[in-house]
């Protein structure tokens, strides 16, 4: 029997419902020596429209079951992902979604502007996890009105697939959700890193030079489980699972919560196999229960 892994996200086709989430490839200079074809996409490291160089070291602490990050958004800016990346990603055989990022609305909305029609840029995921600089520093993504305008400003610019990713530090994720939804988001991605803090107890200061961090991985699994519930039962577009997917069962786990795929970040840094594993042990599940594929998974999602 072979199952149909198949799945669509706002009408955009994806040959498996396992994806790479952002900065788990990169720019994706690498991704030719995995294995691929159980790569249902691949969403880009963010982006902003000039290069920069993020924090500086250390930058990276491990943590029980996870990791703290505070990379600082590193990238080469706009026009060396249009010149060096994107030409790459037009040779593949999967979708390529850039982590749009920016310090203000209108910033957000001229990066699409300028992506738009790029060869290579299949659709956009707009990471409201960063500061305003208009607004004093407030995220993005923990005031409505401010996911909104980004959302807006995005949509005026592209008809290609618009995800918006949602951050965990807030107080009721069914808000922001409606509000992304409501500004013409095609779908979801829940969730982005929850702050965190570790002290190296020789120096008595935070282990990271940028004092705190995102945290990743299996320690946060089951609030973002919550989470991508949370927002799949307050909207009707997708809702696409992160956090802390590193085997099938977790991957299930987001699906049957209403999920309609997920994303796999830090468990690729251990197992660059881990996409194809969890891919595999997906499908072995659906043939175990005698489904034909994965549309026909049981949904655990009351509505109010
Ligand atoms: C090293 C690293 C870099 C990341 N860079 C980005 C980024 O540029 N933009 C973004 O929206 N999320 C970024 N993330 C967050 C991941 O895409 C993902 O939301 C998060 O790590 C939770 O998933 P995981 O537990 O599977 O890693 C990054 C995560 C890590 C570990």
């Amino acid at each position: 029997m072979t199952v149909d892994m198949s799945v669509a996200v706002a009408g955009m086709k994806l040959r498996s419902p396992v994806l790479a989430a952002s900065g788990a490839f990169g720019y994706g200079t690498e991704v030719p020596l995995l294995d691929r074809r159980a790569l249902g996409g691949m969403v880009s490291k963010g982006i902003f429209l000039r290069p920069r160089t993020g924090s500086p070291p250390p930058r990276i602490v491990e943590t029980p079951s996870g990791m703290l990050n505070a990379i600082g958004l590193q990238g080469p800016g706009v026009d060396a992902l249009i010149r060096d990346y994107a030409p790459q990603w037009a040779s593949w055989d999967f979708p390529v979604l850039v982590n749009i990022n920016g310090e203000s609305v209108s910033e957000y909305g001229d990066l699409v502007g300028r992506l738009d029609g790029v060869p290579g840029v299949a659709g956009f995921e707009i990471n409201i996890s960063c500061p305003n600089v208009e607004q004093g520093g407030l995220y993005f993504g923990n005031d409505p009105r401010a996911a909104a305008a980004v959302t807006e400003a995005v949509r005026r610019r592209t008809t290609l697939p618009v995800w918006v990713k949602l951050t965990p530090m807030v107080t009721d994720i069914g808000v922001i959700a409606r509000a992304v939804e409501g500004a013409g988001a095609d779908a979801l991605c829940a969730v982005n890193t929850f702050v965190g803090m570790s002290i190296d107890l020789n120096a008595y200061k935070p282990r990271l030079s940028f004092r705190t961090g995102g945290l990743s991985g299996p320690a946060i699994r089951p609030l973002a489980i919550h989470l991508a519930h949370q927002a799949a039962r307050a909207v009707r577009i997708p809702v696409i699972g992160i956090g802390g997917v590193t085997n099938a069962e977790d991957a299930l786990e987001f699906l049957v919560a209403g999920c309609s795929a997920v994303q796999v970040g830090t468990a690729t840094f251990i197992n660059p196999r881990a996409i194809a594993e969890i891919h595999d042990g997906i499908s072995a599940h659906l043939e175990l229960r005698h489904l034909n594929s994965l549309a026909e998974l049981p949904r655990y999602l009351p509505r109010d």
